[in-house]
C-alpha cells in the first residue's frame, strides 16, 4: 500500500513581508500570501488532487490559506480539523522583532541558531511584552491548553514534541484508513513532521527552509517510511528561489 499526504506552509503573512518573527502571533496573510494560496489551490486542482479531510492550526494565516485552497479545488465544505498542535513554533521573546535587525544586533549565526537549530530555544516571551496578553489570552486556546502547558518559547524539539502526538493519534489513523489528507500549517511545525518522516538528523534539519504556499507531497509505504520525500508541486527554480528567500530573511541588513 502506498500512502500519500499533501502538506503546505501558509502563504506569505504580513509579518513575513515585514520580516518579523511571528510564531504564535496571529498575523494575517499579505496580498501576496493570498495569491500564493490561490496558486497552490490551482496547482492541486490541475493535478487532480481531492481530499477527504484537512488539518490546520489555530492561526489565521494557515486557516485562510486552507480556505482558499479548498475553494480552488472545489471542496469548500471539506471537514477541517484545527489544532494548536500544528501552530508555528512559538518564537518567545523574539516575537515581533525584525529578523534582519536581530541579526545585526545578535549576529547572523545566533539568528540562524534561533531559527533553525533543533534544541536551542529563543528567549521566553515575557509578561512585559506587548504581545504577551494577545497571545496568552486568546480565547481559541481556552479548554485546549492549560496555563501551565501554554508555551513561553519553543525550540524545534519542543515543537515536534507537541505536534507528533497529533500526527500519530489523529492524522496517521486517517491515512491508514486510506483517507486523502491535506495539512496546511507552518514552516516549523512542518519541518518537525518532515524531520520525523525522513528521520533527519538534528544537524540536517538545520538546512531545511520551507517556502510559503507551495504544496509538497509525501508517498509513504506500509511502515510510513517515505517512498517519495517532500516532492514540491512547483518548478524546481521557483521552489529553490522561494527557499533561498526564507534563508535570506535571517541576514543582517
Ligand atoms: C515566523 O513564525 O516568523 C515564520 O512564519 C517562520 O519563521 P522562520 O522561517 O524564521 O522560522
Amino acid at each position: 500500500m502506498v500512502y500519500k499526504i499533501v502538506m503546505v506552509r501558509h502563504g506569505e503573512s504580513v509579518w513575513n513581508k515585514e520580516n518579523k518573527f511571528c510564531g504564535w502571533f496571529d498575523a494575517p496573510l499579505s496580498e501576496k500570501g493570498i495569491q500564493e494560496a490561490h496558486a497552490a489551490g490551482q496547482t492541486l486542482k490541475e493535478k487532480g488532487y481531492q481530499f477527504d479531510s484537512a488539518h490546520t492550526s489555530v492561526l489565521t494565516r494557515a486557516q485562510h490559506t486552507l480556505k482558499v485552497i479548498l475553494e480552488e479545488i472545489e471542496q469548500p465544505s471539506l471537514p477541517v480539523e484545527m489544532t494548536w498542535r500544528l501552530n508555528e513554533r512559538h518564537y518567545g521573546g523574539l516575537t515581533g522583532l525584525n529578523k534582519a535587525e536581530t541579526a545585526r544586533i545578535h549576529g547572523e549565526k545566533q539568528v540562524q541558531i534561533w531559527r533553525r537549530s533543533f534544541d536551542s530555544p529563543p528567549p521566553p516571551l515575557e509578561k512585559s511584552s506587548k504581545f504577551y496578553k494577545i497571545i496568552n489570552d486568546d480565547p481559541r486556546y481556552k479548554g485546549t491548553l492549560s496555563k501551565e502547558e501554554f508555551p513561553k518559547f519553543e525550540s524545534l524539539k519542543l515543537t515536534i514534541e507537541r505536534t507528533l502526538p497529533y500526527w500519530d493519534k489523529v492524522i496517521v489513523p486517517q491515512i491508514k484508513k486510506g483517507k486523502n489528507i491535506l495539512i496546511a500549517a507552518h514552516g516549523n511545525s512542518l519541518r518537525g513532521i518532515v524531520k520525523h518522516l525522513d528521520q533527519m538528523s538534528d544537524e540536517a534539519i538545520m538546512g531545511l527552509n520551507l517556502p510559503t504556499g507551495i504544496p509538497f507531497v509525501y508517498e509513504l509505504d506500509d511502515n510510513f517510511k517515505p517512498i517519495k520525500s517532500m516532492k514540491f508541486l512547483g518548478d524546481e527554480e521557483t521552489v529553490y528561489k522561494a527557499m533561498e528567500a526564507v534563508v535570506n530573511q535571517g541576514k543582517p541588513k
